[in-house]
């Protein structure tokens, strides 16, 4: 398949059902589901957490992944032409999702880079010069430290992230990118296969189980504060799962509609879109039975997994190396090389898609050609890649842009919960109130499919989804400039 092809008509598509799930399911696998999500859950509350991510998923999810690919298929164009071309006054907002894949990149890569120090330092035990008690000493990759030490080293996460940039653009430059797409569909599996061996692992360390229960059970009580319901916090935490869900399906950022626009018209939207939530969801819910009872009990407790970062995994999972001694044997350093390669793949195929969407839209809306796209796209990336990268240690760039947050905190935050969430609304009015929801029930019917959900959708797309953005955002906002207090 070729994504580069600019015409309307005789677009290339996707062989067939399968692949579409496949190619859709891989760009939507990736660190969102192990890295992000984990952290997100542990900080929000656990299994509270985990209940709305999935309530949200089978509503919202279902009904923009279904509006972007049957927008998509209809209309065979990306995302930035693909609303003007049905109503002109709608340009806006295919500018607004083409520009989060652009504000996704630069950090995405950075993450990229720790994953590929992680590699380097299990394979070759490196340690980390780091302040433990008052006193410099080297840690290795299994202590908790090591990652500070990293992540405020004053050149080392520039060094790493740049090279998962300069790795992920070689890639597709040089047309090795198909080669890594299909080695994904057997990285992939071992992927999973290895994350259920890490959850067997991790549940056995003392202390998991309370962590278990944490991640699982739904506490309600997260949403009281003093003897009172504490609606901010509900939103807050609807925010958080909403971000999450369109972050980690990749929607509200304009790639479903291009996926879409390479789909057979002879296939099934439902039936695609309900499988991919499903691997998708599955494959978060299984990283977080991976990575949150293990940091519970490493952490000793609530209050601990409430503070939980970005840095949640890279901290958990060395901690369950560690303990991998069967029969005398340290299985640590290997499992620990194995599983961040896999996870340097999955980073490195979103990252690849991702890339590669920026340069289209670059070249859609200059008229530059595919090399210099490629370049403005690197430069920009290297250049914002810094910042993020830096923004954990003290020096040069290190530091809160906004109190309470790096750059690399406000990059993710600013899309994931303001921009998505604007998109998503604004898509949701567009097919409801201007093309009218049969644009997308037609599509979805095209074939002879009878579109089982019908119904829901209508109900969703023009109602419940647009209030509940509405007020759930609102509210987040209001509560952020502290116009209101519960
Ligand atoms: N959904 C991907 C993940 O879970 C991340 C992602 C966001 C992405 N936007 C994308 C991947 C665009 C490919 C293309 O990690």
């Amino acid at each position: 398949m070729n994504q580069s092809s600019p015409q309307k008509n005789n677009r290339p598509s996707w062989s067939g059902q399968f692949a579409f799930i496949i190619a859709a399911a891989a760009s939507a696998i990736g660190l969102g589901n192990i890295w992000r999500f984990p952290y997100l859950a542990a900080q929000y509350g656990g299994g509270i957490f985990l209940l709305i991510y999935i309530l949200m998923t089978v509503t919202l999810g279902f009904t923009l992944m279904t509006t972007e690919v049957a927008i998509g298929r209809r209309t065979k164009l990306s995302a930035m032409k693909a609303f003007s071309s049905e109503r002109k006054s709608w340009g806006l907002l295919g500018w607004i999702v083409t520009l989060v894949p652009v504000v996704i990149v630069p950090y995405y890569c950075v993450i990229g880079g720790w994953i590929t120090k992680y590699i380097l330092a299990y394979v070759f035990d490196q340690k980390m010069e780091a302040v433990v008690d008052g006193a410099t000493t080297m840690v290795s990759v299994s202590q908790g430290d090591f990652f500070t030490a990293f992540i405020t080293h004053p050149w080392q996460p520039v060094a790493f992230g740049s090279f998962f940039i300069l790795f992920s653009m070689w890639l597709i430059f040089s047309g090795v990118k198909n080669g890594i797409e299909r080695s994904n569909k057997i990285m992939m599996p071992i992927l999973l296969i290895l994350s259920v061996v890490i959850c067997a692992f991790s549940l056995m360390q003392p202390g998991s189980f309370e962590g278990l229960k944490y991640y699982l059970l739904p506490n309600f009580k997260e949403f009281v504060a003093d003897g009172r319901f504490d609606f901010v916090r509900l939103c807050k935490t609807c925010v958080g799962a909403m971000g999450q869900m369109f972050y980690s399906l990749s929607l509200a950022m304009g790639i479903m509609i291009t996926y879409g626009s390479y789909m057979r018209k002879e296939n099934s939207i439902e039936r695609s879109v309900r499988r991919i939530e499903i691997l998708d969801t599955l494959v978060a819910v299984l990283a977080g039975l991976m990575i949150i009872p293990v940091a519970y009990a490493l952490g000793n407790g609530p209050e601990v997994m409430q503070k939980s970062g970005p840095g949640l995994m890279f901290v958990a999972l060395p901690g369950v190396f560690e303990k991998m001694v069967v029969y005398g044997i340290n299985f640590g350093r290997i499992m620990g090389a194995v599983m961040f390669l896999l996870l340097f793949f999955a980073a490195v195929t979103s990252s690849v898609s991702l890339l590669e969407t920026v340069v289209a839209s670059i070249r859609d809306s200059t008229g530059l050609s595919r090399r210099a796209s490629g370049i403005v796209t690197l430069v920009y990336t290297l250049l914002l890649a810094v910042p993020s990268a830096l923004g954990y240690g003290k020096g040069f760039l290190g530091g809160e842009v906004i109190p309470g947050m790096t750059f690399l905190d406000f990059s993710d935050y600013i899309t994931n919960n303001v921009m998505m969430p604007i998109a998503a609304f604004f898509t949701c009015i567009f097919v409801s109130r201007v093309v009218g929801t049969r644009f997308v029930e037609e599509e979805v019917e095209h074939g002879g499919y009878s579109f089982k959900a019908r119904g829901f959708y209508r109900v969703m797309c023009r109602w419940v989804a647009p209030v509940l953005m509405l007020v759930i955002f609102v509210t987040f906002v209001l509560a952020g400039l502290g116009k209101i207090k519960i």
